[in-house]
């Protein structure tokens, strides 16, 4: 970079503006990036709570899909290798999206007081909801940051029985429940804020298909929410019942391989 380049970036950076006096494109520009990391990471999401919910039509599918998810069909027996790959890029993303989230929180508590008050005022469900937003955000910081790492750390103890064993006897599902609750209503909310901002589904009548994209994605939420419970609780089952034999993996049934 030159040095009329980083001299032109300090100025923009400091009063908003460029040298040549145009509003700054930065703050667009990190709104933009906000906005589709967060799309990345809801799809991701979306996807993930449906292929853990595949414990629900046994252990079995669980194995099988976790073998995939392995790279067992470029591999023979796959490898853990592919799973820390897939953490290592979902955590980039999810550390940019919650450092670029945090330049908009309230700094002080004045800030935070002059916010709760005006929304108060107001008692505008959209405000509201951006609040909820960062309350549920912190937690999944904090929640999300433990289960990236375990998954990092420990990528082949995933499995109908490792999964099960690591929820009921090690106690993971209470982060569980707690991550599960804040990130598909943090999802839900994020999504319907998306919407909203860029105007996606406005159509001929805006107002009234807000209230049509309120119903979808609050059916669309409650939706994930019952298959994440249902699972886990599947999960807690296999881990109660396996729990004396804590460590042992699955057996695929008339082969040796191991989980
Ligand atoms: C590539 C990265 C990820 C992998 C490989 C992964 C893998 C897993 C696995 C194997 C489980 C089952 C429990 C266990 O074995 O410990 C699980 C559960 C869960 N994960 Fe992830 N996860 C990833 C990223 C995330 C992220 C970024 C979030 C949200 C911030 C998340 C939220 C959840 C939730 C809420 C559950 C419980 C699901 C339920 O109750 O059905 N995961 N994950």
């Amino acid at each position: 970079m030159s040095k009329t380049n980083i001299n032109e970036n300090i100025v923009e950076s400091l009063i908003g503006k460029t040298t040549e006096k145009k509003r700054s494109k930065i703050p667009a520009r990190l709104d933009f990036i906000q906005s589709a990391t967060g799309l990345t990471l809801s799809l991701f999401i979306m996807f993930h709570i449906i292929f853990e919910s595949s414990i629900l039509l046994g252990k079995e599918s669980m194995y099988m899909l976790t073998k995939f998810f392995e790279g067992a069909y470029i591999i023979e027996g796959g490898s853990p290798l592919f799973i820390v790959i897939l953490a290592l890029v979902v955590t980039i993303i999810f550390v940019a999206h919650s450092l670029l989230a945090m330049r908009k929180f309230p700094s002080s508590y004045r800030e935070y007081s002059r916010f709760r008050t005006h929304a108060k005022l107001m008692n505008h469900t959209d405000t509201n909801l951006w609040f909820m937003q960062v309350i549920t955000g912190v937690m999944i910081f904090f929640l999300g940051a433990v289960h990236l790492y375990t998954v990092m750390t420990q990528p082949e103890n995933i499995g109908p029985y490792a999964s099960s064993d690591r929820i009921y006897s090690d106690g993971m599902w209470i982060l569980y429940l707690m991550l599960l609750v804040t990130v598909v209503t943090h999802t839900g909310v994020g999504i319907y804020r998306l919407i909203m901002k860029w105007g996606w589904f406005d159509g001929e009548n805006p107002k009234k298909n807000r209230i049509k994209i309120q119903k979808i994605i609050t059916a669309v939420t409650a939706f994930y929410l019952f298959i994440g419970l249902l699972s886990l609780v599947s999960y807690m089952k296999i881990g109660h019942e396996h729990q004396d034999n804590y460590g042992e993996r699955y057996h695929l049934s008339g082969s040796m391989e191991v989980k």
